[in-house]
This record gives structure tokens, sequence and C-alpha cells, in this order.
């Protein structure tokens, strides 16, 4: 009985530290997968349309556009602003006209890439 509940025991921490790596190994592989989605087709958007203004010692908003982790943190309301209707409040770029349906897109598919 007593070897048993050590046996049951032993599964118990295998199974777990093999989950955990698990786990790690997944998330590494997809922010991999994130960033390079955010050097070849968020980025490029981006510096084209807002990095003007949110970049640099004093950016706009005080939101910068410009690295992998501001914008990850910050896609959320990205989306809402450049989802707005041109020239309403809040609307993004501001001043310049409604990104394209792919640019959209790729911003969205972003948000729902998988990376923590
Ligand atoms: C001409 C300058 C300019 C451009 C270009 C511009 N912005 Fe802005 N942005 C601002 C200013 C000024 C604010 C602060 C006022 C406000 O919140 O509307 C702001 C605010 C924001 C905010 C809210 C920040 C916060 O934390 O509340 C987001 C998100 C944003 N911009 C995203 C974008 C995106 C995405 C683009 C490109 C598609 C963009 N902006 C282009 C000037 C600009």
């Amino acid at each position: 009985m007593y070897r048993d509940r050590k046996f049951i025991l032993f599964i118990f921490i295998i199974s777990f530290f093999g989950c955990a790596h698990n786990v790690a190994e997944d998330s590494e592989q997809n922010c991999a997968e994130t960033e390079s989605f955010y050097v070849e087709t968020i980025a490029p958007i981006l510096s084209q349309n807002c990095v003007g203004c949110h970049s640099g010692e004093s950016p706009s908003g005080d939101l910068r556009l410009d690295s992998f982790t501001s914008v990850r943190n910050s896609i959320e309301s990205t989306l809402d602003r450049v989802n707005r209707d041109q020239g309403s409040a809040g609307f993004m770029p501001q001043g310049g006209s409604k990104l394209t349906e792919d640019q959209m897109t790729s911003l969205q598919v972003f948000f729902e890439m998988d990376c923590e």
C-alpha cells in the first residue's frame, strides 16, 4: 500500500513537470511566430501610418508603436481606434485616412495570435 502511494506521487510529479515543460515550449514557439508576423506585416503598417506621432521622447497619447512589446500591449486599443469612422473622435491615424481592409485584418489576426 505504502509503495503504491509513493508510485502515484512519482507519476504525479513526472506528469506535472512534463506538462510544465510542454507549456513553456509551446509558448516560445507561438511567440516566435507572433514576432515574425509583427516584423513582416505589422511593423510596416504602423511605421507607415502611426510611428510618425507614436515614437520618440514624447509620443502622442503617451503611446509608442515602434516595438513588438508596446504594440502587443496596446493592440486592443489600437484596434478600437482604427475601427472608428474616419473623422470621428479618436479615429486613428489622426488626420489620415482609414487603413485598408487588409491592414485591419492583419491587426486583428495579430491580436488573436498566441504569445504571453
Ligand atoms: C498625426 C499624429 C498621429 C498619428 C499619425 C497617429 N496618432 Fe494615435 N494618437 C495621436 C494623439 C495626439 C493621441 C492622443 C489623443 C487621443 O487619445 O485621441 C493618439 C492616441 C492614440 C491611441 C490611444 C492611446 C491611449 O493609451 O489612450 C491609440 C491606441 C493610437 N493613437 C493608435 C494609433 C494608431 C494605431 C495609428 C496608426 C494607424 C495612429 N495612432 C496614428 C496622434 C496620432
